[in-house]
């Protein structure tokens, strides 16, 4: 998969697309509106007195009414019957096929942050469960009740959601990540067919059904965000295109269900953690048209311009940055989550060391991996690979393993295509990020020889220029020997 080829497997999915419904045309916080039925949709007013063809007007705000005009982010629905008019929500017990795998009572204290590089084996496919009882909580920091934080899912599912059955989370927005099999959503806004290679964010609040395509069962990875949404980071001194480009996002059209007589439907909510059931007598899938720019969107990774050296030296990885959300509290520049992907590109960074060189980072950086080989670690049975993932704390060092160090630091430096065939991407956060007891025990996939296989073989290639002619061995001696070593240091 060359970086052409990958951006000709984008065009092929997208002419694939003919069969649903989907708009092409979406720069991200743009107002778009979608009528499924001409003039359902009010001229000149959000509000009349009579909605057109008797339907009626909902608002879905996605920021506060006050937040500024650039990030005010909200929908008007006109619908058949409005969103409010359901039974009361109940809990749904842990016994229930449909039930959260990992509730989260006391939100907060489930999250064992530890300093530990970790990584897991592939997840595996589970094909008994649905969508809501397939989000299976790996990690994250924070707390959705105080809408500050970050949760990371892993989900596997083999069957559809139940007919008549919708969800939602009011805990945050879903950014979800396709490694195996196809979703196809049905969301308020209309239909969106999600495939491996594409992303799709559904934002807090919109309620949706996921069915699988063809029977086949699904597998991925999901961020939801607890603050904020996401934006497209801003270009600088690259200019006005490259990365994502807003262009290349695709929303659903409108799309309704008139189901509104002798029916009964049970719409989940996730909130605070926690998952709650209500019965309502009519589909939550009844817009008939809407306008706005609260809406959920969907991105194919092919399309992805990948920005990169051609001197020396490769750029930090947030030149591959595709959405981010800002955390306003943590200062210019700052993500609560970034989300960011490593596709197939050139490398032509003249003596440099190619990989990603060895880092601690303040921020925590959770990897996966959807198809193919990352560059920068082994593959195949206890290595990184696709439908695993790894995660590297706050100031937890992880760098290349020793084999990659020693070829890469070695290696003749021509023009080299890396990541041919394969997506790897990571989730960035400001924030520690905590592992539940899922992620650390229950799935049993954390790899205990990480660190042992990655970097203990690191060999030692220190010579001390003052003690010419000592072996390594002896080099390492000399260092130890309680001398000081110190000495005046240039700026290099
Ligand atoms: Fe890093």
């Amino acid at each position: 998969m060359t970086g052409l080829t990958r951006l000709k497997e984008a065009i092929e999915r997208h002419r694939e697309n003919k069969d649903i419904n989907i708009k092409y045309k979406t720069p991200l916080t743009m107002t778009e509106k979608s009528e499924a039925v001409p003039g359902a949709l009010p001229i000149g007013q959000n509000s009349p007195q009579k909605a057109p063809h008797g339907l009626y007007t909902e608002k879905l705000s996605g920021t506060a009414f006050t937040a500024p005009r650039n990030e005010n982010q909200q929908s008007w629905l006109y619908r058949i019957l409005p969103s409010s008019s359901h039974q009361n929500f109940q809990p749904v017990p842990d016994s229930s096929s449909q039930s959260l795998q990992s509730p989260s009572p006391s939100f907060g204290k489930h999250f064992n942050a530890i300093p530990n590089q970790l990584r897991w084996d592939p997840f595996d496919f589970d094909k008994e469960v649905s969508w809501i009882h397939s989000l299976h909580l790996i990690a994250g920091a924070g707390d959705p009740q105080m809408k500050q934080g970050v949760g990371m899912y892993i989900y596997a599912a083999g069957a559809s959601m139940p007919e008549k059955t919708a969800f939602y989370s009011g805990d945050g927005d879903f950014l979800i990540v396709p490694q195996h099999g196809t979703l196809d959503i049905r969301t308020e806004m209309g239909n969106i067919l999600v495939r491996p290679m594409e992303i799709c964010v559904i934002p807090r609040g919109i309620r949706y059904h996921v069915k699988l395509h063809n029977e086949e069962p699904v597998r991925g990875y999901i961020l939801e965000l607890y603050q904020g949404h996401f934006q497209l980071p801003e270009l600088g001194p690259i200019g006005s295109n490259a990365l994502a480009n807003s262009r290349d996002f695709q929303i659903p059209k409108a799309s309704f269900i008139e189901d509104f007589e002798n029916t009964e439907w049970t719409l989940y909510s996730k909130f605070g953690g926690n998952l709650f059931q209500a019965k309502q007598h009519h589909t939550p899938f009844d817009v008939v048209g809407w306008h706005g720019n609260y809406y959920p969107y969907k991105y194919d990774l092919g399309r992805f311009n990948t920005m990169g050296s051609i001197s020396f030296d490769h750029p930090d990885p947030s030149i591959f940055t595709v959405l981010t959300a800002p955390s306003h509290g943590h200062g210019h520049g700052t993500a609560v989550a970034d989300f960011v992907i490593f596709p197939p590109r050139w490398l032509v960074a003249e003596n440099t060391f190619r990989p990603p060189w060895y880092h601690r980072n303040t921020m925590s950086e959770f990897m996966g991996l959807i198809c193919g080989a990352y560059d920068a670690k082994g593959a195949g049975k206890g290595g990184f690979q696709p439908a695993g993932a790894s995660l590297h704390n706050t100031m937890s060092g992880h760098g290349p393993d020793m084999q990659t160090y020693e070829k890469a630091s070695t290696m003749e430096l021509a023009p080299a295509k890396v990541g041919e065939g394969s997506m790897a991407f990571m989730f960035e956060s400001v924030l520690m990020v905590g592992v539940t007891e899922w992620g650390l025990k229950t799935c049993a996939k954390v790899q205990e020889e990480y660190n042992d296989h990655s970097w203990g073989p690191l060999k030692v290639h220190w010579k001390n220029p003052g003690t010419r002619g000592l072996s390594n061995g002896e080099a390492q001696k000399g260092v130890g020997d309680g001398k000081d070593h110190s000495s005046v240091h240039d700026t290099k």
